[in-house]
């Protein structure tokens, strides 16, 4: 099976060609490594679980963001890909049959090497809304949660913070400050847990034109995340709470 992929040293880009020698339930990842191994150990990726649970080898394969680990060869060998021709007086959208398996770098963030991106600025807008409990319970105190309680938030503890969503979406992909589906997600997933005590301070973080209002609900990170986490349900949540937050102030 031959693999095509995205080179970058620093300074330039190119594509690479690849062989690799296919065996049963070889994942994308697993002919990453053969290939490091055996043709070109300078091939950059990054990687740790191999199991779906780090989220570190999250790239786009064919054009669709999917964890490498997570990714069989045999899922994606010969899968029709779209591709836009950069060159000539007119850019043709053309579909290809691939032979090839085309794998690039997660998109909307910036490149450090080959498969490699820079994820500082999807953690400082995580770490912007803090998704953390803000107090420990007090001695001797346990806050049990009804299973109705853990419905409400279990889906977005899911998170494996990949970074999927946050490639996949084209409102991140323009604006580099808004916080992305990601964080928005986690703010959310804090604000609905009935032992957190600061809800208000997080919609107050997320209320803002780079946070939950820059949200354009194209669900592209519903249809990308590996763990079946709903992002524009936690934006489309938290604007609710915000509005109804305004209008009991207004009714007081
Ligand atoms: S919401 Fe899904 S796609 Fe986005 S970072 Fe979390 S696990 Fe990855
Ligand atoms: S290596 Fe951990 S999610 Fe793929």
């Amino acid at each position: 099976m031959r693999f095509k992929i995205k080179r970058f040293d620093g300074e330039n880009s190119k594509f690479d060609i690849f062989d690799v020698k296919l065996k049963p339930h070889m994942s994308v990842l697993e002919a990453l490594f053969q290939i490091q191994d055996e043709e070109d150990s300078t091939l950059a990726f990054r990687y740790s679980c191999r199991g779906a649970v780090c989220g570190s080898c999250a790239m786009m394969v064919n054009k669709k963001l999917r964890l490498a680990c997570r990714t069989q060869v045999s899922e994606v060998a010969g899968e029709k890909v779209l591709s836009i021709s950069a060159y000539g007086p007119i850019a043709k959208p053309e579909i290809k049959t691939g032979y090839e398996i085309l794998v690039e770098p997660l998109p909307n963030l910036p490149l450090i090497k080959d498969l490699i991106v820079d994820m500082k600025p999807f953690f400082k807008h995580y770490e912007y809304v803090r998704p953390w409990f803000e107090s420990d319970p007090k001695p001797g105190k346990v806050n049990p949660m009804s299973q109705e309680e853990v419905k409400k938030v279990d889906k977005y503890a899911a998170c494996i913070l990949c970074g999927l969503c946050y490639g996949a979406c084209p409102v991140s992909a323009r604006n580099e400050n808004y916080l992305g589906p990601a964080a928005l997600s986690k703010a959310w997933r804090f604000y609905a847990d009935s032992r957190y005590e600061t809800g208000d301070q997080m919609l107050k973080r997320v209320d803002m034109p780079n946070g939950v209002w820059a949200c354009k609900h194209v669900y592209r990170c519903v249809e990308v995340c590996p763990k079946q986490v709903p992002p524009t349900n936690a934006i489309t949540g938290s604007i609710r709470a915000i509005i109804l937050n305004k209008m009991k102030k207004v009714f007081r």
